[in-house]
């Protein structure tokens, strides 16, 4: 069948159409009826089927004869360290863990947070607590103690998963002071942190509450996979909103299984036995989706990489980890290519080795911007996909269907809508623009399977977030249009969500930590375009009168501040110093109109008959220049 055809079948018939991919599963009891609604008047998918995901991904393939296929192979160039695991040993390791964590305590439904390095115990955690029906919430390894302390104060999990460290090219970071931290910051108490003691540094164990993973495992009884429902969540994931309290993404079971499974092939074009790489990390949605469940779930192989694109040890680690696992497809963020770039612009080392197996070239997390585009085309001579996306989707919503009928590709369009996302333009009023005109992206209800419920706990913040401002559809927050030809642009966000080298961030949250600051009375945080980074942010602040402290000395403390409070991945290093920020007559700061200054578009700021001094416009200007920002 043609891409048109699956893609016309899959909103003609939903419920028809994801029924049959949720055939190809094996679940422990199947799903009856594919789209329902729950107590709350949700849509769900699958209820009453019951299923185990760490069955799926790992028992399923070794039960049907694939138990000494390569499931995950390690590589980490930080440490020198190199193994694999079929998909029999890693059955076995995760069904250790699930013991262990069961002894614990552990059960279905509770919370385990997961705040790990890129190493295989990472992965192993995330599958042992989906054997169990418990939840996990994977936290990214750079982010600071406030923001672990957040996430587990949300998510209330009974235990704690970590390392003694992560590694930063050649830094070491030790966890835990950062865990300590963050439990003393946190109200609510784990009972265990369960650490992974690596040779680079070592914990101080505080008795009673730290335990060594390996002596925990070598006491463990194996657990066999539980059967939940399909609607039962298998994670929370946090993301970045509007303001400084993250949004817990709750993912459940078995439509996300169904979805990845059937993405795996329509999008990715990968089949069981063939080997499939994402550079990203296990603490974002693209190593949820991407490192672990999608490929595992599919019966591939998986490779989990602790280094980064460039100095670990040089700009041909890509390519040489392609060429050394023979991987089939590779995805990483536009940035990672960028960071390649710049330090080996011709792609030297590419010649040093044999990428002949590399297929497909997969690009997410951020706009894909023309010159990267045409300098990966042109380097790598494959299809290179773009393909948009968010954390709430879990899986993407517009992409090359490389599996059904790859199409043409144009340069700064995501191509063509997956099937089951029925995604239309709206204008601020939510009536539909023609072909080519820019606006709301917002996809028809219902979604696919796989994508977000609900948020932890709060349903009232994701109706809110999502649903009330177009009735009847999904706020996607992104703006773009969609040419002649269906294709779809994706712009940006029309939120306060900005894009740092492929990390999603909050400028709200960093206005909030920065409005602490005892010499600030008022600031605004926007993100300005940057050619390696993708977006950076920069800070608009007003000083509180009198306060004696230096522009210099005000920089500093608030960029300090941002990588104590957030991490050092949100990059802030430039604040400006301003006496008055543009504000509507109403007193609201016009961050649009700074935003649009920073992109050099005078003509769409608000009209200075709207602004409360528009002569701050010009002070905003001038400070942006003197800091090299246009
Ligand atoms: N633990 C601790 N610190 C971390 C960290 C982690 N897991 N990840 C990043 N940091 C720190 C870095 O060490 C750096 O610290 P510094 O300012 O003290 O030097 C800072 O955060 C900024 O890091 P980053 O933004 O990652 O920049 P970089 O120059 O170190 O690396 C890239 C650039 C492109 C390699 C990196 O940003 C990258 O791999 N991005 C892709 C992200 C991604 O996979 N997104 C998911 C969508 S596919
Ligand atoms: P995250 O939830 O971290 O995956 O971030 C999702 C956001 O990243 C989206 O809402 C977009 O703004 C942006 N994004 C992701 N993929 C793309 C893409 N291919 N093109 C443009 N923007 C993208």
């Amino acid at each position: 069948m043609s891409y048109r055809e699956i893609y016309e079948a899959s909103l003609r018939d939903p419920e028809g159409f994801w029924m049959e991919q949720a055939q190809q599963l094996s679940w422990m009891e199947p799903p009856r009826q594919a789209l329902s609604q729950d107590e709350e008047g949700r849509q769900r998918w699958f209820r009453g089927g019951r299923l185990n995901v760490s069955q799926l991904a790992l028992d399923a393939h070794v039960n049907a004869g694939r138990g000494e296929q390569n499931a995950l192979l390690y590589d980490s160039p930080v440490t020198g360290n190199r193994s694999a695991y079929t998909y029999r040993e890693l059955r076995d390791a995760v069904a250790y863990a699930a013991g262990m964590l069961r002894d614990l305590g552990v059960g279905h439904g509770d919370r385990v947070v997961i705040y790990m390095p890129m190493i295989p115990e990472a992965v192993i955690a995330m599958l042992a607590c989906a054997r169990l029906g418990a939840i996990h919430s994977v936290v990214f390894g750079g982010f600071a103690a406030n923001e672990l302390a957040t996430r587990i104060d949300d998510a209330q999990p009974r235990l704690v998963i970590s390392a003694s460290c992560g590694i930063e090219f050649d830094r070491i970071i030790p966890y835990q002071p950062l865990i300590d931290e963050a439990l003393q910051r946190a109200g609510h108490a784990p009972e265990h942190v369960v650490y992974v003691p690596r040779p680079q540094a070592a914990v101080s164990w505080t008795p009673g509450r730290d335990l060594d993973w390996h002596e925990q495992m070598a006491r463990a009884a194996p657990a066999e996979p539980v059967p939940v429902d399909a609607t039962d969540p298998l994670y929370i994931l946090y993301t970045s909103g509007t303001t400084g309290k993250p949004k817990g993404v709750v993912r459940d079971s078995g439509g996300y299984a169904v979805a990845l499974n059937w993405s795996m092939g329509a999008v990715y074009d990968m089949h069981p036995g063939e080997i499939f790489w994402t550079a990203s990390d296990v603490g974002w949605i693209v190593g949820h989706s991407y490192i672990v469940y999608g490929p595992l779930i599919r019966g591939c192989t998986t490779i989990v990489y602790e280094g980064k694109p460039v100095r670990t040890p040089d700009a041909g680690a890509f390519w040489r980890v392609i060429s050394e696992y023979r991987a089939k497809a590779f995805f990483t963020a536009p940035t990672a290519f960028r960071a390649v770039k710049k330090e080996d612009p011709e792609a030297r080392l590419l010649g040093d080795y044999d990428i002949s197996c590399l297929e497909n070239v997969f690009v997410a997390g951020e706009r894909l911007d023309p010159p990267t585009y045409e300098w990966l085309a042109d380097t790598l001579q494959r299809p290179v996909i773009d393909h948009w996306w968010q954390t709430e989707t879990g899986w993407p919503i517009v992409a090359n269907p490389m599996g059904i009928e790859p199409m043409p590709v144009k340069s700064g369009s995501a191509t063509l809508p997956v099937a089951g996302y029925d995604i239309r333009i709206l204008d601020d009023s939510g009536r539909e623009v023609p072909a080519g005109e820019q606006g709301n992206l917002a996809i028809r209800l219902p979604l696919p399977p796989g994508c977000l419920p609900t948020l932890w706990h709060d349903e009232a913040r994701f109706r809110q977030s999502y649903l009330d401002r177009f009735p009847g559809y999904y706020d996607t927050s992104d703006a773009g249009y969609i040419d002649e030809d269906g294709y779809v642009f994706v712009m940006g966000r029309v939120d306060d969500v900005i894009n740092v080298a492929g990390h999603r961030l909050s400028t709200g949250e960093m206005e909030e930590i920065i409005g602490n600051h005892r010499a600030v009375a008022e600031c605004a945080v926007v993100g300005i375009q940057d050619e390696y980074k993708g977006e950076l942010p920069v800070a608009f602040v007003v000083p509180k009168d009198g306060v004696e402290l230096s522009a210099e000395r005000i920089e500093e403390e608030l960029a300090q501040m941002i990588r104590n409070e957030i991490g050092a991945f949100a990059a802030l290093r430039r604040v400006a110093v301003v006496d008055k920020l543009p504000k509507t007559r109403s007193g609201k700061i016009l961050r649009k109109s700074i935003r649009t200054l920073a992109g050099q578009e005078r003509e769409q700021l608000a009209t200075p008959s709207t602004i409360d001094d528009p002569t701050s416009l010009d002070e905003i200007d001038e400070a942006m220049q003197a800091y090299g920002l246009r």
